[in-house]
C-alpha cells in the first residue's frame, strides 16, 4: 500500500498535507483528490499481483493504490459483473451485492477507515438514503459516532438500517441539500467531522475501485461506455481518477477512455440541464422529485468536475421520466432475473434510449451500474408499480 503524497485541489491544484484530516481546498473550496507517488509505485505495483494475496478481499485487492492504513471493512467491493442474457455486449455491475446493499459501502468504508486512522470520534452526513446506511454500518464497525440527516421520505430500509446500526438519525422535511445545510450549521458546535459527498477526499478514493474492477473484469480493457446513475457524482469522478491511475501504472493501454454517461431522472436533472447548456456548473433544481431516491440531488457539489469528465470522455448526460425507469426495472426483473434499484433502472433505460438514438451500437461493449439492490426499495417501487398485498 502506498503512502499518500498529498491532497490536490480538483479546481486550483493547490496541495495540502494528508497528515491531518482535511475537508475542502483551503484556497477555493474545491474537492480534494488523494495523490500518491505513482511513479515509484510503477515498478512495484503490478496488476498480476493484485489477486495473489488472498488476505485482501473485495476492493482492498487494489491496496497498492489505496492509503496505507488498516482498513475498516465489511467485505465491500469485487462485485459481480453480470452478462445480460439479451444484449451480448452489455454487462451489469451489480453493486447491490455490497454490504448495506449499495455502492456507497465503498466510499464510506474508506472514509471511516481514514476517520479511524485520524482518531476522529464523531462523523456527520447528509444523505439521500444509502450513504446513511453505509456510514452507520462502518461507523458501528469502527466504534465511531454517526450523525445522519436524511429526507423524511427516504426508502424505509435506509431509515431502519441506520437506526439498527445505532446511528443518531434525524429525518428532515426537505431534500439532501437541506440536510447538508443542517450539518454545515451544526458541525462546529457539535464537534462533527463532515463526510458529505465530495467535501472530504476519501469517498472518491473508495469509489474509484469501481473503475479498477470494471477494467480488470473486462480483461484489463476499457468498455466503450459506462452508464452511471448520477446524484452527487462521486462514482463517476472516482472512476475517471481510476482510469488515469491505471494508465500511469501501465495497467491498461491508454487508448480512448470509456464515454461516461451520467444518468438522471427527469424529476431531478441538474447535470443534464448544465450539460445541454454547455455550462461550467449546475443550477439548483427546484422541486426535485423522483422514486430513484439516490438521484434526488438538486445541486451536486462536484458538478464542475463531472461536466469536464463528460465532455472529455465524449459522453453525455441524459434524464428519463420515472415511468420509463419503472418500465425498465420491470423488464430487467422479468427478462433477466435482476431486481434493479430505481437508480440502476435509470441506467438500463438510458442504454435502450441511446441505442435507439444511434449514440451507441449494439456491438459496443458497455457497463451499466446497478448502484443498489432492488430489495432496498420495496416500499417506493411497490408504490410506483401499484403493488399492494392482497389475500
Ligand atoms: C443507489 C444509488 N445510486 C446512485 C446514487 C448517486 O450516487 P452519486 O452521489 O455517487 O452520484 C445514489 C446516491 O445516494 C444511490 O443511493
Ligand atoms: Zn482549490
Amino acid at each position: 500500500m502506498p503512502k499518500i503524497k498529498e491532497l490536490e485541489c480538483s479546481r486550483c491544484n493547490a496541495t495540502v498535507s494528508a497528515e491531518t484530516p482535511q475537508t475542502l481546498c483551503p484556497k477555493c473550496a474545491g474537492s480534494l483528490y488523494v495523490r500518491y507517488d505513482l511513479r515509484t509505485a510503477k515498478g512495484t505495483a503490478k496488476r498480476e499481483e493484485i489477486a495473489r494475496d488472498t488476505g485482501w478481499a473485495g476492493m482492498w485487492r487494489y491496496r497498492s493504490v489505496l492509503p496505507a492504513v488498516e482498513p475498516v471493512t465489511l467485505g465491500e467491493g469485487w462485485t459481480p459483473m453480470l452478462r445480460s442474457k439479451r444484449y451480448p455486449n452489455v454487462a451489469v455491475k451489480e453493486e447491490g451485492a455490497n454490504p448495506t446493499g449499495s455502492f456507497k459501502a465503498r466510499g464510506l468504508a474508506l472514509a471511516v477507515t481514514m476517520a479511524k486512522h485520524y482518531g476522529l470520534k464523531k462523523l456527520a452526513v447528509p444523505s439521500a438514503g444509502n450513504a446513511a446506511g453505509a456510514l452507520a454500518a462502518y461507523a458501528a464497525a469502527a466504534g465511531i459516532e454517526a450523525n445522519i440527516f436524511m429526507p423524511q421520505d427516504v426508502p424505509f430500509a435506509n431509515y431502519v438500517e441506520a437506526k439498527m446500526y445505532g446511528a443518531n438519525v434525524t429525518l428532515v422535511d426537505g431534500l439532501i441539500s437541506d440536510c447538508g445545510r443542517i450539518v454545515a450549521e451544526r458541525k462546529e458546535k457539535e464537534g462533527w467531522f463532515d463526510v458529505s459527498t465530495l467535501k472530504e477526499p476519501f469517498r472518491i478514493e473508495g469509489k474509484k475501485t469501481m473503475g479498477f474492477e470494471l477494467v480488470e473484469q473486462l480483461g484489463w480493457d476499457y468498455p466503450e461506455a459506462v452508464f452511471y446513475p448520477t446524484g452527487g457524482g462521486v462514482g463517476l469522478i472516482g472512476m475517471w481518477k481510476a482510469f488515469a491511475e491505471m494508465e500511469e501504472l501501465g495497467w491498461v493501454t491508454p487508448r480512448r477512455r470509456p464515454k461516461m454517461i451520467a444518468v438522471q431522472s427527469s424529476g431531478c436533472a441538474p447535470m443534464v440541464r448544465a450539460f445541454e447548456e454547455h455550462a461550467r456548473a449546475s443550477k439548483m433544481w427546484e422541486n426535485a422529485a423522483t422514486f430513484a431516491a439516490g438521484l434526488r440531488v438538486p445541486k451536486p457539489y462536484g458538478d464542475y468536475i463531472m461536466l469536464e469528465i463528460l465532455q472529455r470522455s465524449g459522453g453525455v448526460a441524459l434524464a428519463l421520466p420515472d415511468e420509463v425507469i419503472l418500465t425498465s426495472l420491470q423488464d430487467w426483473a422479468r427478462n433477466e432475473g435482476i431486481f434493479l434499484s430505481p437508480e440502476g433502472a435509470a441506467a438500463t433505460a438510458a442504454y435502450d434510449h441511446l441505442l435507439n438514438k444511434g449514440f451507441l451500437k449494439p456491438t459496443d461493449r458497455v457497463v451499466l451500474f446497478n448502484t443498489g439492490a432492488g430489495l432496498k426499495y420495496t416500499d417506493v417501487t411497490a408504490e410506483a408499480a401499484g403493488i399492494r398485498r392482497v389475500n
